[in-house]
């Protein structure tokens, strides 16, 4: 037996000094990439245990997620959204964990839209059928469902709480349905565990207007057991579904984008590919993420954090705030999937399920 895995949840780094605030031009980092989008994990927990995220020998029934003091309230994310807008932030994604999970969602989703930002979340899809309708009108812009894989029996394999396929797809579908377009679905690609479904997986959304993403398995945070081995490279997802639906490459829509595009030859649609493992986007990294707790990571792959709830929470002002933010981002120089190494990849990292995908 081994030793019981602790994920690393909040240590904590300094604040920088307050610096300059920016207001109008664009906050550079050390590496010169600009402060674009924020991901906002608005719940630590979810009803899936996906074996390459929170497997459930870790995640268990004793397993301390945060208690509800502990989160962000609705008032403090949306004061803080506000305040990265002031500093250069034009995307906002919610996460979690499984965002849905979130008591009254659609209430922040109300709060949050107003800043006239690109508004959008990521879900598991689970409940995305019931809510589909109240998220739209809530002002949400765009929505991500992640299916790991069309097959029942893999799929709940990998999402390791009986969840069907069917109840995904009935989520995508209420999704359209409610108005939302250039709907994403993630696929984590496993080598040995769904890639014989990759074809499969494009060929069922090929011309549904819904963009299909293979993502890369990736190291992150320290329970997942990553090995390289288990990763199936981009170009060979590539490989397999041009040999059947030729592909041209399209380019990026904008600068940072995290997936390379594809379209289909015949004109029905595209796919895309992260591949954080195989080539490392890091050099146009225009990201922060802020855990349920309201701690900042200026990388996926962070062992730390800014606690930017304890600020918050000391009677801090906007500027002061803005202050940190504009600090925090100028000294930062995180490159982690350039720099991956067999070492680094044991390292402890913050869990996924708690920074927000
Ligand atoms: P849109 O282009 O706005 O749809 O969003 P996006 O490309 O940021 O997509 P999404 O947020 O769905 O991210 C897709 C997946 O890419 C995530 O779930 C992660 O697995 C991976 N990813 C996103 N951002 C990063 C990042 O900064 N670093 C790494 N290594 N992976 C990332
Ligand atoms: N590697 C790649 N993608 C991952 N995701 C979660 N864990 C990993 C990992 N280890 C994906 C989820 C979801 C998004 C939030 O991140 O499947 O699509
Ligand atoms: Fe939940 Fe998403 Fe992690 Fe799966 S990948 S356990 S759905 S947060
Ligand atoms: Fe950005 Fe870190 Fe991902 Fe590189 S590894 S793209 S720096 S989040």
């Amino acid at each position: 037996m081994t030793d019981r895995i602790i994920p690393i949840v909040h240590a904590t780094r300094m604040l920088p000094a307050g610096t300059a605030v920016v207001s109008g031009g664009t906050l550079t980092d050390t590496l010169g990439r600009h402060l674009h989008d924020l991901r906002i994990s608005v719940t630590d927990r979810c009803n899936f245990r996906c074996t390459y995220c929170m497997p459930r020998e870790v995640f268990g029934n004793d397993y301390p997620f945060l208690k509800r003091t502990e989160l962000l309230s609705f008032e403090e994310i949306t004061r803080l959204a506000r305040i990265f807008k002031s500093q250069g932030v034009k995307k906002l994604r919610l996460t979690g964990g499984e965002p849905l999970l979130r008591k009254n969602l659609e209430r922040l989703i109300e709060m949050l839209a107003p800043l006239d930002l690109d508004l959008t979340l990521t879900t598991n899809g689970s409940l995305l059928a019931a809510k589909a309708r109240s998220l739209r009108d809530a002002g949400l812009n765009r929505v991500t469902v992640s299916l790991d894989s069309l097959d029942e029996t893999t799929f709940r394999r990998m999402n390791d709480a009986d969840f069907s396929v069917t109840k995904v797809l009935e989520g995508i579908d209420a999704a359209a349905a409610a108005g939302f377009s250039n709907i994403k679905v993630n696929m984590v690609v496993q080598r040995g565990v769904n890639d014989d479904g990759v074809v499969t997986m494009a060929r069922h959304f090929k011309g549904s207007g819904h963009i299909v993403r293979f993502i890369e398995f990736m190291d992150v945070g320290s329970t997942n057991g990553w090995r390289m081995d288990d990763v199936l490279p981009s170009a060979e997802v590539i490989s397999r579904i041009n040999a059947e639906m030729p592909l041209v490459s399209l380019d990026p829509q904008y600068e940072g984008e995290v997936a390379e595009r594809w379209g289909y030859r015949d004109g029905s649609g595209e796919i895309g590919v992260i591949s954080s493992v195989t080539q490392a986007f890091c050099g146009s990294c225009t990201r922060l993420r802020l855990s349920t707790e309201g701690m900042l990571y200026t990388c996926l792959f962070a062992d730390s954090g800014y606690d930017l709830r304890a600020l918050a929470r000391s009677g801090a002002d906007d500027a002061a705030i803005a202050g940190a933010i504009a600090g925090i981002w100028r000294i930062r120089g995180d490159r982690y999937s350039e720099i991956r190494t067999a070492d680094t990849t044991r390292r402890g990292k913050v869990e996924m399920s708690y920074i927000g995908g």
